[in-house]
């Protein structure tokens, strides 16, 4: 059985509270069900569920703690409890639209980001999102596709708000927060309810055929530069060219060869 937001929400009280958020969110979509965990696996495991009992479009988890918290390409998401905004959004969009539900979380962050603390972070493809070479965001997509129609898809975005790195060897290099680049905390609250805005309107433009991959690119730090791709075994270096309309990456190959490359990760060279 799924608790929804009028559940005893003492964990969240301290920045979060969902009532509040329930009550000061502007989105006609995005948030209007709100599913609110102090403690869960995934908030992905959660939204999955909640798309089997039937949980509309819009609908979102959010946790306070992961125990099992997930990224892409099989990794683990790290985050200490009530540090971070660990959230999942159900959505049905059209099958063309899919590839670029990666560019509206990406930018969705980016833009939130900008308006509550004046940073200006950077997206490293495909959707992880950057502050000064370090990664502050990221988005995993899983969804539900049958003869071409898209069942469900479930937007998870983990954005570090209040994290310490220094507390997680695994990302202690790799990682940075708003509070650690800004020496202050930030509202968890103030920002989920810009993320949510931002992310609706972006993904009610990318319903109405608007050209969102414009805007993607153009804070896509990947292009242009020399870089190693790794995907499971597979490790390719060469030059970020390009990216196509469904978001792919263009490599340019050291033999002159042009890869399309659908998911990885990517380092910059030295
Ligand atoms: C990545 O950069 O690898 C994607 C990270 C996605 C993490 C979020 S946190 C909320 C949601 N629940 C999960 O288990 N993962 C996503």
């Amino acid at each position: 059985m799924l608790l929804y937001f009028s559940v005893k929400m003492k964990h969240l009280e301290k920045d979060l509270s969902v009532a509040s958020l329930h009550r000061e969110l502007r989105t006609k979509l995005v948030g209007q069900n709100i599913l609110y965990y102090p403690v869960t696996s995934s908030t992905m495991d959660v939204a999955k569920q909640a798309v089997r009992e039937g949980a509309e479009e819009g609908t979102i988890v959010i946790a306070d703690h992961q125990t099992a918290g997930r990224g892409r390409l099989g990794r683990r998401w790290w985050a200490p409890a009530e540090s971070s905004i660990l959230l999942s959004i159900i959505l049905h969009p059209d099958l063309d639209q899919l590839p670029r539900l990666n560019m509206a979380a990406a930018l969705a962050v980016v833009h939130s980001i900008e308006k509550v603390t004046g940073l200006r972070p950077v997206i490293k493809w495909p959707n992880d999102v950057l502050i000064e070479g370090k990664k502050v965001s990221g988005a995993l997509i899983e969804s539900d596709v049958q003869d071409e129609t898209v069942n469900s898809a479930i937007l998870g975005i983990g954005l570090n708000v209040n994290l310490d790195p220094s507390s997680i060897p695994e990302i202690s290099e790799t990682a940075t927060s708003l509070r650690e680049v800004l020496k202050e905390e930030v509202s968890r609250l103030e920002m989920l309810r810009s993320l949510l805005g931002e992310f609706e309107e972006l993904y009610s433009a990318l319903h109405q055929g608007e050209p969102i991959d414009k805007l993607w690119r153009q804070r896509l730090e990947t292009l242009g530069k020399r870089v190693t791709v790794r995907y499971g075994e597979m490790v390719e270096e060469g030059y970020a060219e390009s990216v196509d309309d469904d978001g792919n990456l263009l490599l340019r190959r050291p033999d002159g060869s042009l890869l399309t490359i659908v998911a990885g990760d990517v380092t910059l060279q030295v």
